[in-house]
């Protein structure tokens, strides 16, 4: 059951040091001045917080700055989990994405997390791609002649 006293806000106040604690609240590695770099460039966040104001919950809205919304760093602090903190935050997301005028919200994950975003947030299945960027050679190995089809290099 949803925690009642748990207080959800759209781009509320979270600093740096709160989502390092977080990302180890759920058992992740966190990577400080991650946040810091990201939020200029997002379109919002939601944040879940205690009455007394820690900071247990949250997702990123990351944006194509037109249509298309992209749902990211779903977290939920451990002690926190299975309480619906994590489907409430992505309802406000989907609520938010769409007043700010985003027709698509997509969203990738593991397929043992299926049943969270398709059967409790409501995601629907849909054919995407994926490469791994850190694996597939575009930074040290590719010919110059194919980068300047990608970055217009004379
Ligand atoms: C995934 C995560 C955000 C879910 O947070 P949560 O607040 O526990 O999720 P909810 O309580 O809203 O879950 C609602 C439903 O989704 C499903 N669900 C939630 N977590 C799940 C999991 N780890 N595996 C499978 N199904 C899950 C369940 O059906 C759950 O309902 P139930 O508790 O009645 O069975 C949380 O486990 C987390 O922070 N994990 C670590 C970080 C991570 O992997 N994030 C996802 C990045 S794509």
């Amino acid at each position: 059951m949803p925690d009642r006293a748990v207080e959800y806000r759209w781009r509320g106040e979270a600093s740096d040091a709160e989502l390092v604690s977080l990302v180890e609240a759920h058992g992740g590695r966190p990577e400080p001045g991650w946040w810091d770099r990201i939020r200029p460039v997002s379109l919002g966040w939601v944040t879940a917080r205690l009455p007394g104001g820690a900071l247990i919950g949250f997702v990123n809205v990351a944006w194509d700055g037109g249509d298309h919304a992209f749902l990211i760093d779903t977290k939920v602090a451990s002690a926190h989990q299975r309480q619906g903190i994590a489907t409430e935050l992505v309802a406000e997301a989907v609520r938010q994405a769409t007043a700010a005028g985003c027709e698509w919200l997509h969203v990738d994950f593991e397929d043992h997390l299926a049943p969270f975003y398709l059967s409790a947030c409501g995601f629907r299945p849909t054919a995407a791609g994926l490469i791994h960027l850190a694996s597939a050679g575009l930074s040290s190995g590719l010919p110059r002649s194919r980068l300047s089809h990608f970055w217009g290099l004379a």
